[in-house]
Formats: C-alpha cells, structure tokens, sequence
C-alpha cells in the first residue's frame, strides 16, 4: 500500500539525511502526530516521495525499530509502535542509584566516594586558580586545555601504555559525551551499526541508540568479546570493554585482542576501547596493556576520572585516531564551548606531581581487600557460585548452578534488606552464551569492609531457599 507520510528532509544541510528523518518520525511520534500503530509508507515509497536513497529510509527506520518507535509488522511493513519507550527524563547511562533504604546494595560496581582526595584536590585546584593567566580564564580549546592534554598523553602511554600525543587527546564531560561524539563522527563515515558486548551494559546500549545507532549484541564468553561473531555481523564499529567486561568482569584474551585488531583492519572497522577499571587491576604483574596499543589508527581509548576520582567532577577523555579526531572535535564544537578549565588544569598538577599515582596505590589496596573479603564470604555463604571477572575492578559475577532460580534470589535477598542484580538484567538479544546463565552482579566498591560478609550471607541464604522451593 502507498501510505503517505508528512515529513521533509533538507538536502542542503549539514546534518546526514538518515538523523533528518530519524528526527522528524521520532518527534512526530512523541508528539502524538503519528499515533500508535499508524502505517508508515514503505522504504521504497518513501524514498521516492523525499527524492533520497532508499538506504537512508531503511536505515532510518532500522534505527527507530531498535529504539522502540516503530514496529515491522511481517508481510506488512512498518507502523508506529503501540507502546511507546518510556521517556523518563533520567539517563540511561546511570544504573539504578535511588536510595532504597536497604541494609547493603551490592547493585553496583562504583567508586566509594569516601575515597576522594580532598585534601590532594583542594592544593591543585588552589594551585590552578593561583597560577593561571588572565587568558586561561577565557574559553577554553574544546578540546581541553593543552596543560592536560599533555600531561594526559604522558600519563596514558606511562600507566596504560597507550601510544599517543596531545593533539589526538580530547578532554571530555565523562565517558558518556566521549561515547555521544562518537557516534556523530562515526555516522559522518557512514557507520550506523556498533557491536556491543552481550551480556552487557544495558544503559550503555540505549545510550548509543540515542545517539542514532544501532547497537548489535555480539557474545562475551570467558576470553572476552567473541571476534568470529564480531565478523559475522557485517557491522564497521565495536564498543568494547576489554580490561574488565561489564558485567561478566572478563578479560579480553591475548589472542582475541589480536583478531579484533586484524578484524579492525580487515574491515576498515573501528575500535572504541572503554578502558573501564583499566586502572583496578590487583596484580600489577598480570595488568593487560590498552586495546589501543595494538593499532593506535583504528582503537579509540576512552578513560574517565568517574571511578579514578568521582563521578562528579565529569571529566573523561578520548585518545583518537587521526583519521576520526578532526570529526570528533567538529562535532564538539557545535555541541558545547569546551570543559571547565579549572578543574582540567587541577587535574592536570595531579597527575603532574604524582598526588594521582599515589592516591591510586592507596585505593587499590581498599579495593583489594574488599575483593578478597567478598571471595571468602561468596565461598562459605554461597559455595555452590563460581566467581569470574575478579582480577579487577569494584564488582565481580558469581555464576550460579543451571536451573537456579535467579529471579527468586534476587527476591529474597531483597526481602533480606539485600539488593543484588541478576545475571537477566544484562542480557539482551541473540542466545545467552557461556556466560548467560544464572548469575549475580556483586559489586562492593562503595561496600564497608564489615558489611561484605553480612551482605552475601543474606545473599546466600536467598539462593537456600531458592534451591527448597525448586
Ligand atoms: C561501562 C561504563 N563505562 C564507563 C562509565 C563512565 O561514564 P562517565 O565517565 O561518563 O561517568 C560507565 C558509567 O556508568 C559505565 O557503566
């Protein structure tokens, strides 16, 4: 049928055609102009009735089914969803942080905000607003101040061995304005599809979707993200978590770190390396390298202060290949006048004096000792669970037996005062994998040392009591 359908693009403009019209059908469905359920014309009609490809109308579309505001009806094209996504107004990047009034919340992988270093901050901060000059208190460089650049570059290729320079380094509002710029660079490539991890971060993939992409679930089982998927899904960009997959907590493998850098090539592909807990690893020894080492020309390094420091400060940054930081600083600059200057150069004598390395040294051993102390409690409360993902960061994943109920324990570690997140609430799409399985989220970085024992006892005795019932 040839269903007409009001919307305009603008050929003259800046903007790419497949964001124009992806723009005009998600406003008109959130205003109510289109109504649940209503047709919308084929690719095919639509294109020729805009003048445009029909490729930008499929991939308009692709983009608006992921995100929930279309449905493909079989045999009989495209309509409006009749339940809408839900715009609540809060980002989806953020986990569930409400203060629920538990007795421990284990939901959560943060930094313990009781580590930041007041004291160390308030001498550089003080320090930058003694020393700078009357022009470091215009408008910054969008991308960043080049104090921080450079102590930046330095600071990555020391810690993460990250090989870059000031020029390619863009200071950022946190992983999450990195992510967003990135997609607007990608999708000037023509780049619309992005792998991500499954299991993973779901806030993540419905950020990117908001971004304009579409994220395809690729598998993650215990080497990490698997690369012979990777290739099969025919996608140019991949969104990965190599020192500490979230949520399984894996590795990547040094063999998989090398398919994923040839797949790169091969495909003329792009890596963006979130190097999420890149600095928590306990055994400085077994610490892998960034992603970014492999092919400075192809992987992204992103980094962010939020679990270094806290996630207040919003401050991250991207290492960027040539060939993607001229876009990625354009599209920074149509989007804001850069990030506040004085806590860049604050930040910038932190790490220059050392006070940063230090105050790693002193947090990691806390965060260690609460990873042994959740080890030891996960095998006398919860001996039947098999912990991964605990060389690094502030959370691990206890897989639990087949056929467990994870629901269930879930239930009952909340009637316990006990809140926990199961292994369900990460997956989404394709089949579960190795590591799909019933499992929990255990994150202790914000738990006190005493509290660990007592929280995963209540954890255990919800998992008992699952077992009884089935
Ligand atoms: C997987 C992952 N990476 C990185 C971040 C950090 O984002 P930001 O630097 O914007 O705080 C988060 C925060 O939710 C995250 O979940």
């Amino acid at each position: 049928m040839a269903w007409d359908l009001s919307v305009q693009v603008d050929r003259e403009s800046s903007v790419p055609l497949t964001a124009q019209l992806r723009g005009a059908i998600r406003a008109h469905v959130e205003d109510r102009v289109l109504h649940p359920g209503a047709r919308l014309p084929s690719s095919r009609r639509l294109a020729l009735d805009l003048g445009i490809s029909r490729r930008v109308v499929v991939e308009a579309y692709e983009q608006l089914i992921a995100g929930g505001y279309l449905e493909a009806v079989r045999g009989s094209g495209t309509r409006v969803a009749r339940t809408l996504p839900e715009g609540d107004g809060g980002a989806c990047l953020l986990e569930e942080r409400r203060d629920t009034g538990a007795r421990w919340d284990l939901r959560v992988g943060n930094a313990n905000l009781s580590n930041f270093p007041r004291e160390e901050w308030l001498h550089c901060y003080g320090k930058a607003v003694r020393d700078v000059g009357r022009e470091g208190l215009d408008y910054p460089p969008v991308a960043g101040v080049p104090e921080l650049r450079n102590e930046l570059a330095g600071y990555l290729g020391r810690v993460r061995s990250v090989r870059t320079e000031p020029a390619r380094t863009m200071v950022t509002a946190g992983f999450a304005q990195g992510l967003a710029l990135l997609s607007q660079a990608l999708q000037r490539l023509g780049v619309h599809r992005i792998a991500v991890e499954a299991p993973g971060h779901n806030g993540q993939r419905l950020f990117v979707q908001e971004t304009g992409m579409v994220p395809v679930p690729v598998p993650v089982d215990e080497e990490g993200l698997d690369v012979e998927e990777l290739y099969r899904t025919g996608v140019r960009a991949v969104l990965v978590t190599p020192a500490h997959q979230f949520p399984t907590g894996v590795v990547l493998s040094p063999e998989r770190r090398r398919r994923l850098v040839d797949w790169a090539r091969e495909r003329d592909g792009w890596i963006v390396e979130d190097d999420y807990d890149g600095e928590f690893w306990f055994d400085h020894r077994d610490r892998p390298a960034a992603l970014q080492e492999g092919d400075p020309d192809r992987v992204v390094y992103a980094g962010t202060t939020s679990k270094v420091l806290v996630p207040g400060l919003r401050l991250g940054w991207l290492a960027l290949p040539p060939g993607l930081y001229p876009l990625v600083e354009r599209a920074r600059s149509r989007q804001d006048l850069g990030s506040d200057a004085l806590t860049q150069l604050a930040f910038a004598e932190l790490v220059r004096s050392g006070l940063l390395d230090r105050h790693l040294r002193r947090v990691r051993a806390r965060y260690r000792s609460r990873r042994e102390a959740l080890a030891g409690a996960v095998r006398r409360s919860l001996p039947d669970a098999r912990l991964v993902g605990c060389a690094a960061g502030l959370h691990s994943f206890a897989l639990l037996p087949p056929g467990t109920d994870e629901a269930a324990v879930v239930e009952g570690a909340r009637r316990r005062s006990v809140l926990v997140r199961g292994g369900g609430e990460f997956r989404f799409g394709g089949p579960p994998g190795p590591l799909g399985g019933p499992a929990l989220l255990l994150g202790y970085g914000s738990l006190p040392l005493g509290g660990i024992d007592d929280a995963v006892a209540a954890v255990g005795a919800a998992y008992e009591e699952s077992r009884r019932r089935t």
